[in-house]
């Protein structure tokens, strides 16, 4: 196995050596606009390599998908025909929509059928996609092919004079790690991606007239972050966030996104003409435990083959930037405020959820990976025939994600927009202040966001939330909710069959459980084991919380099958 990968590292490398002394000219995805889109999903080859053909899939073409022009405020629907000889299903990534109309992995589209989807765009101006979403399907369908941006303009936009030229000074970034195998065909199930994309162009080359240019970056790649910035070491001013601009442009000089994230950045390149400069991954000062830096996991919890990808921990080249001459009426300035923000409160909270991030056993006697995988959440592991979590309509809730595995998750949620509250204990940094769809949660760390489900209800259609990790989520990573109208939440039932006495509790909390526990665990809410105890089986157990800072808690028990039920308390004096 291992000289197999290694046989695959050196002819990667030797595949990255024959292309990256020509540029390709970085290809725009054509734009599509007005009320009524025709989205035929098909699949074609490409050529990657010379010599070589790759099958790949793509929209209204053979690799990637249109760009959606859309208005917010408009009724717009689309019919998206499945022309693959498999099933498939077309999402639209960070759009407030009923569940119905979602596309995640019950809207299902038979190879040769079509799905008629339409809605009111209402997101406000911004960056968001599409790509499609069917159970164990997201992944390989992604990697080979689908997905594309959607653009959302509205007034307020209209009134900031931001760059606004698609293609010329407003230009789609959609930034993809791909693995190829030694046929040079897409491979899914490896960490070799080696092979960076921009809208499906290999060492991308991009000429940027001298002015304010706007660049949507959108990480569409299955596992990998980066940590963007330019070689030059140019400050650039990030506007927009997954849901959408900002109130105020935040000067940067890195920019880290996660797979399934967006951010909008002005770049002044005036008084630069002829001059080249490379959009980079500084991924070599990206944190440990990000998928893409040096180091993810620990001792034997590590991810095979990891450590072959060059790509891990290193600086590299996305897209090399030629600055031409400025355009007429070019844009010169970078506006100091944008659109205002009014993130939800804390004192509107009506509901506040926990998902514990864990392993799952994939056999009973595997020992679970903790950077590896596989995940669950709340000890579940995906299926399309129940439901995770009710929640109520016109609800402001806030949840709480506590990752007690060794690599970082992006968390991201459908039908709403977020913002986040906390993020490791602390308030979130300015390129998190904004309205959000993805959350990178750290290994061992938490992460709490506040956001509300208004407008649609629907008692059997789920949306899902889930890690973007493709491999993740293809996996398990992943559950689905329901907005109701109904007043009453429904909650696991067998998380009742457990109580916790007195809650708060000040020096000993008492648990009853109806059937055996066989271990325990009391994680802090950044992540931390402060208490556990295996090796006995016990109905009644009397805790000793004496030591414990006053704070809230989780405590995770295990059954005989070592399957976990996480509940909350607080310790207070
Ligand atoms: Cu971008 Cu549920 O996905
Ligand atoms: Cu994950």
């Amino acid at each position: 196995m291992k000289d197999l990968k290694t046989v695959y590292a050196v002819l990667f490398g030797v595949l990255l050596a024959c292309h990256c002394y020509g540029q390709n000219s970085l290809t725009i995805p054509p734009q599509i606009s007005g009320t009524s889109f025709q989205l035929n999903v098909q699949s074609g080859t490409s050529v990657f390599y010379t010599g070589t053909t790759t099958p790949t899939y793509g929209v209204n073409g053979v690799l990637l998908a249109p760009t959606l022009i859309l208005n917010k405020g408009d009724s717009i629907s689309l019919a998206v025909h499945n022309g693959l000889s498999i099933p498939t299903t077309m999402h639209w990534h960070g759009l407030h929509v009923a569940p119905q109309n979602d596309g995640g992995p019950h809207q299902i589209i038979a190879p040769n059928a079509s799905w008629n989807p339409s809605f009111v765009v209402r997101n406000q101006a911004g960056t968001y996609w599409y790509h499609p979403h069917g159970a164990g399907q997201t992944d390989p369908q992604v990697s080979k092919g689908l997905a594309g941006m959607i653009i959302i303009h509205d007034s307020a936009e209209a009134s900031l004079n931001l760059p606004s030229t698609y293609g010329v000074d407003d230009i789609p970034l959609i930034v993809q790690s791909k693995a190829f195998d030694v046929l040079q065909q897409i491979a899914i199930s490896t960490e070799m991606d080696t092979a960076i994309f921009v809208n499906g162009t290999l060492t991308p080359e991009f000429s940027a007239p001298a002015q304010v240019v706007r660049f949507r970056l959108l990480n569409g790649s299955s596992m990998r972050s980066y940590n963007f910035g330019f070689s030059n070491g140019q400050t650039f001013y990030q506007i927009a966030t997954d849901g959408g601009l900002k109130d105020t442009a935040v000067a940067l000089t890195r920019l880290m996104l996660s797979p399934g994230e967006r951010s909008e950045i002005l770049v002044n390149f005036q008084g630069m003409s002829g001059q080249t400069i490379d959009l980079m991954s500084f991924a070599s000062e990206m944190p440990q435990g990000i998928f893409g830096s040096l180091i993810v996991g620990m001792q034997d919890d590590t991810i095979d083959g990891y450590n072959q990808n060059f790509l891990n921990g290193a600086d590299f080249n996305i897209l090399k930037v030629t600055v031409a001459n400025a355009t007429v009426n070019p844009v010169t300035t970078i506006p100091a405020s944008l659109v205002p923000f009014n993130p939800y409160q804390e004192d509107s909270i009506n509901m506040t959820r926990y998902f514990v991030f864990d392993t799952l056993r994939s056999l009973p006697l595997d020992r679970p990976n903790r950077a590896d995988g596989p995940f669950g959440i709340n000890n579940r592991s995906f299926s399309m025939d129940s439901i995770n979590e009710v929640v109520n309509l016109n609800a402001t809730e806030e949840w709480v994600l506590v990752n007690k595995t060794l690599v970082a998750h992006p968390f991201h949620i459908h039908d709403v927009q977020f913002n986040v509250v906390e993020k490791g204990g602390v308030s979130p940094t300015a390129t998190e202040t904004g309205w959000k769809d993805v959350v990178l949660v750290m290994p061992q760390d938490s992460v709490k966001f506040i956001t509300r489900f208004e407008t649609f209800a629907n008692s059997t259609v789920p949306y899902m939330y889930h890690c973007h990790l493709l491999h993740h989520e293809d996996d398990g990573m992943m559950g689905s909710f329901l907005v109701t109208q109904a007043t009453v939440g429904i909650r696991d039932e067998e998380m009742n069959q457990i109580r916790l006495f007195p809650n708060p509790a000040q020096n000993v909390l008492e648990v009853t459980s109806s059937s055996p526990i066989y271990g325990f665990t009391i994680t802090d809410m950044a992540g931390r084991i402060v208490a556990s105890e295996t090796g006995f089986q016990r109905k009644t157990m009397q805790l000793d919380i004496s030591s414990l800072q006053d704070g809230l808690y989780i405590v995770s028990m295990t059954d005989e099958k070592e399957k976990a039920s996480h509940f909350r308390f607080s310790k207070a004096q």
